[in-house]
């Protein structure tokens, strides 16, 4: 009905009578068109109209009435809101032992079902499906968004273009652990015949951050560090030397794997530091040692074989999987089975299924991902909070805010929705993050009395390493939940200047000590912190942000804005090379890049 109305609004439109109608004379040809003229004439007009027909979800009656509502709720305080027992137990909600609570959004039960209505008017439901059902829903690169085929049981059928996806991604999920087995047991060996206890992963961006975050979260979980029994994972991303000398630092080409990890294997980056690691282990071994200590990740087989490793030692994954989402491929897989073995990591891949499953199947009110990522709608696009902050109160996840740093800033943080049409509102939110209590001492003092930034508070119930101190009822991870908990209400209801008056703070110290309160926050508990909860986390977060580009009606699964850095780079590096080779001043460059870069030139000359 909505399309309808629109193209009737268009084609009864002054500017398009003047536009089409008056001109259809020089528009269309006399002469005859042959077929494929006149097909190519009908999409192009076709996709005419689709543009002028392209609506924005800010344009439709539910965004309109929240828009509306917001001055209800800016009537209302977090400290009132919280009194309403009936609204805090319609705001909690658990999931195979995640419980969730959002009693501390400015939000009523009103805006929770406003919001349903604006999901409903995004076709929320359809886009979660299309993506499941192998959809090209990433439609500038033309491709489909399957991640969570990457951990879908064996026996699971997920199509991508008529093709059932999961024995590919099983057949390489084997090949992995066949080889880590190998690695890890001894049976192949580096090539001075010791066995390779150590592992350098080199990728940057999508192919660093989530296996980094996931490597991290599992270092300290008892069943998983006891596998690893002494082995070592680093990771080198950045092109720095100095990142370079922290990985190789200590360790020894005899018993160093390294894993090449890129999915397109042409990132300027990680193409340097693996030419770097080549020649750091064919300088110690000799270079027939190459075969035996680098393997690869990646989509591009062939530039893999080109850059001289075995196309046996590669590890296949498909265009289909974003290189943010690429955790559960073998990007993250390989590194982390051959440091874990493949059971914990297989262990992982079932946590983040489970809530694959709960986000296709759960209704919206239930459903953990759908509403965090409404909720995240709410905070940026009505209540105008730009930003988000991630706080676990856990040092295992001290790696989850950078991993969705990226999955979240690189897929939301756009300006156009998915048909090219300038969005007239802000999409995607800064994101940052630490684990408390050491964000506590950091920048929490702007969280409570600076700006207002929605925060997500990550608590769990029994450390991966509890610690008992004799004659202390209250152990560590107690103290630690005490500030899990409490830190929401202190944000949620402040301190007002007559509690400080009632306390006999002096006058003048009243405004600096008074803590305005209502800030919004949401708290997830989780049970424990093992392989199976990590992958949860992971997905809850992977999809809560699909929810938010999907409901903005954004492409969250492309990321042309890398791309003008990326080349602007390359500009400059071919001058240092000009420069440097030829002795060729700088040129082409404006008056202030010109100016820093000679200086550079001059400056490291010698
Ligand atoms: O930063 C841009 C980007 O393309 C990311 O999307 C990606 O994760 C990263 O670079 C690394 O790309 P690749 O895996 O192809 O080396």
């Amino acid at each position: 009905i909505q399309t309808h109305q629109i193209s009737t609004q268009i084609f009864a439109s002054p500017l398009f009578s003047r536009l089409v109608l008056r001109n259809s004379s020089s528009i269309i040809p006399r002469r005859k068109l042959s077929l494929h003229q006149s097909s190519i004439a009908i999409v192009i007009v076709i996709e005419i109209i689709l543009l002028f027909m392209a609506t924005l979800i800010s344009d439709s009656a539910p965004w309109k009435d929240l828009k509306a509502h917001v001055s209800d709720i800016n009537k209302k305080h977090l400290r009132d809101l919280m009194t309403d027992t009936d609204r805090c137990k319609s705001m909690m909600l658990e999931f195979d032992e995640i419980f969730l609570d959002y009693s501390r959004q400015c939000a009523t039960l009103d805006t929770m079902s406003k919001l349903f209505k604006l999901a409903e008017a995004a076709h929320l439901k359809q886009k979660i499906t299309s993506m499941f059902n192998g959809e090209h829903i990433n439609s500038t690169e033309n491709r489909s968004v399957l991640h969570v085929a990457l951990r879908a049981s064996k026996d699971t059928k997920i199509n991508c273009d008529g093709k059932n996806v999961v024995p590919d991604v099983w057949q390489v999920l084997d090949k992995i652990k066949e080889f880590s087995d190998k690695i890890r047991n001894g049976s192949w060996v580096g090539a001075t015949g010791k066995k390779l206890t150590n592992v350098i992963a080199i990728g940057i961006g999508g192919s660093f951050l989530g296996p980094l975050f996931v490597h991290t979260a599992l270092q300290t979980d008892p069943e998983a560090s006891k596998s690893a029994g002494g082995r070592q994972l680093r990771f080198l991303a950045n092109v720095d030397p100095v990142d370079v000398a922290r990985n190789i630092t200590g360790l020894d080409p005899e018993t160093t794997l390294v894993v090449v990890v890129s999915k397109t294997f042409t990132t300027a980056e990680t193409m340097l530091n693996a030419r770097t690691l080549r020649e750091w282990i064919s300088s110690a071994l000799g270079p027939q040692a190459v075969s035996k200590h680098m393997v690869a990740v990646s989509t591009n087989l062939k530039l893999v074989e080109k850059f001289g490793i075995d196309p046996n030692n590669a590890f296949a994954f498909w265009d289909w999987v974003g290189g943010r989402y690429s955790v559960c491929s073998a990007v993250g897989v390989l590194p982390l089975s051959l440091q874990y073995g493949f059971p914990v990591v297989e262990k992982f891949l079932k946590g983040a299924s489970s809530i694959d499953q709960h986000f296709l199947s759960a209704p919206f009110e239930k459903n953990i991902p759908v509403l965090l990522g409404l909720l995240s709608v709410w905070n940026v696009s009505f209540l105008e909070y730009p930003a988000r902050a991630i706080l676990p109160y856990t040092q295992a996840l001290e790696k989850l805010a950078p991993h969705i740093q990226q999955v979240s800033m690189e897929s939301n943080g756009k300006g156009v929705s998915i048909d090219g049409v300038r969005l007239p509102f802000e999409a995607g939110e800064i994101d940052f993050g630490e684990p408390g209590t050491n964000g506590q001492h950091s920048f929490y003092q702007l969280i409570h009395q600076g700006r207002v930034i929605p925060c997500d508070f990550i608590g769990i119930v029994k450390s991966q390493q509890p610690v008992y101190l004799k004659d202390e009822v209250v152990n560590n991870h107690d103290e630690l939940m005490s500030n899990f908990f409490a830190q929401p209400d202190a944000l949620a209801y402040g301190k007002t200047p007559e509690q400080l008056k009632s306390e006999n703070v002096a006058s003048h110290l009243i405004p600096h000590k008074t803590f305005t309160g209502n800030r919004p926050s949401l708290s997830l508990l989780l049970p424990s912190l093992d392989a199976y909860r990590i992958g949860q986390l992971l997905a809850i977060y992977e999809h809560r942000i699909a929810v938010e580009g999907f409901i903005w009606g954004i492409n969250s699964f492309d990321q042309w804005g890398v791309e003008l850095g990326k080349s602007l780079a390359s500009q400059v590096r071919k001058q240092l090379h000009a420069s440097r080779k030829k002795g060729e001043s700088v040129e082409g460059f404006n008056f202030s890049t010109t100016k820093m870069l000679t200086r550079y030139l001059e400056a490291s000359a010698d």
